[in-house]
């Protein structure tokens, strides 16, 4: 039975591929197609996207990456796509280039960070969420926030117990989480912060899982997840609009925004926004000082000269 169902699957795979074919062949002429990078489509519509999920996503890579080259092309989520592992070609893409480039995410991905925030706009209502997130991390701000920071860096460092074992990365991202919070809500009760530790952990867990409704299963306790964090949002933002602070952290910064015809932002805006935030910077950030981490450990000449500069910057500032 189950031979005639992978036979007619097959069957059934093969003929559409060749239709997509016939039809791509009738549109284009071919001298005008793109030329694209080395690599494979796999299957149509479904591409590579069940070899992606059947194993580690970084063996699926770096064995893509030592078969066709820093750049090849797959098919992951009904998104044909080209993959980048150099510098370069990163630098092409976000800096020469970026021109040439639109930001697009795919609907699973959406759906659990939030359609209203930035990265999935362009025009008007992205610049103003652009600004409102780069405003609230001023020069100014961040000073106020030193201390704060400080105080959350050595208490994490302080539960690291004697001889005990710690996934360098993990504990970086404990770490940019909580000042993410910090950054965003100012000083928050000890229930909401770990209400939102606890579901935002869910939601990370789910974001690079394979997107199904099926319950149980990473992608949907991710969806529930989130849920979840929508409302403890909520309750936090009814506080603070209770209270009538006018706070200077990211949630102050989007609750007073007002756009050209004096409009505020809606709270789904509010919440979506300040997850996405939350998002993009725990995983970049904690990668970056993993790797700082790591140098500084293998070079004692290098972290030798940065206590020399710490030092230094400390006397200044007491002075
Ligand atoms: C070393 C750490 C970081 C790296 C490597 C990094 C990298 C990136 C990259 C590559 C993009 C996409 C840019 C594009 O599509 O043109 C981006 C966008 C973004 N990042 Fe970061 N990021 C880091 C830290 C942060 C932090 C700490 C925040 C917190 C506020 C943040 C907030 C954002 C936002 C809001 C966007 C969307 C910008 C837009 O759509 O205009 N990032 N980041």
């Amino acid at each position: 039975m189950d031979a005639i169902f992978t036979c007619v699957f097959i069957f059934l795979l093969t003929l559409l591929s060749f239709l997509i074919f016939m039809k791509r062949d009738k549109r284009e002429e071919p001298q005008k197609r793109a030329k694209l990078p080395p690599g494979s489509l796999g299957w149509p519509y479904i591409g590579e996207t069940l070899q992606l999920y059947s194993q580690d996503p970084n063996t699926f890579f770096s064995t893509k990456q030592k078969r066709y080259g820093e750049i090849f092309k797959t098919h992951i989520l009904g998104c044909p796509c080209v993959m980048l592992a150099s510098p370069e070609a990163a630098k092409f893409v976000l800096v020469t280039e970026a021109h040439l480039f639109k930001p697009t995410y795919p609907k699973s991905k959406e759906r659990l960070i939030g359609p209203s925030a930035l990265f999935f706009h362009q025009g008007d209502y992205h610049i103003r969420l652009r600004k409102l997130v780069q405003g609230s991390l001023s020069l100014d701000i961040i000073r106020n926030l030193v201390p704060h920071i400080e105080a959350i860096a050595v208490s994490g460092s302080d539960s690291w117990g004697a001889g005990q074992v710690i996934n360098t990365f993990h504990e970086m991202k404990k770490y940019s989480f909580q000042v993410g919070i910090l950054a965003t809500f100012g000083h928050l009760e000890a229930h909401y912060k770990q209400e939102l530790n606890d579901n935002y952990t869910i939601v990370d867990k789910g974001y690079n899982s394979f997107p199904t409704n099926i319950p149980g299963t990473s992608y949907k306790k991710a969806l529930l997840a989130r849920k979840r964090l929508r409302e403890i949002l909520g309750d936090i933002i009814s506080e603070r609009k209770e209270k009538r602070l006018l706070e200077k952290d990211l949630l102050g910064c989007l609750l007073n925004s007002k756009d050209k015809k004096g409009e505020v932002l809606t709270d789904d805006q509010i919440a979506d926004n300040i997850l996405g935030v939350l998002f993009a910077a725990q995983d970049t950030t904690a990668s970056v000082m993993t790797w700082i981490l790591k140098y500084l450990h293998d070079e004692p000449k290098l972290l030798e000269a940065v206590k020399v500069y710490i030092t230094m910057l400390k006397s200044v500032a007491y002075a």
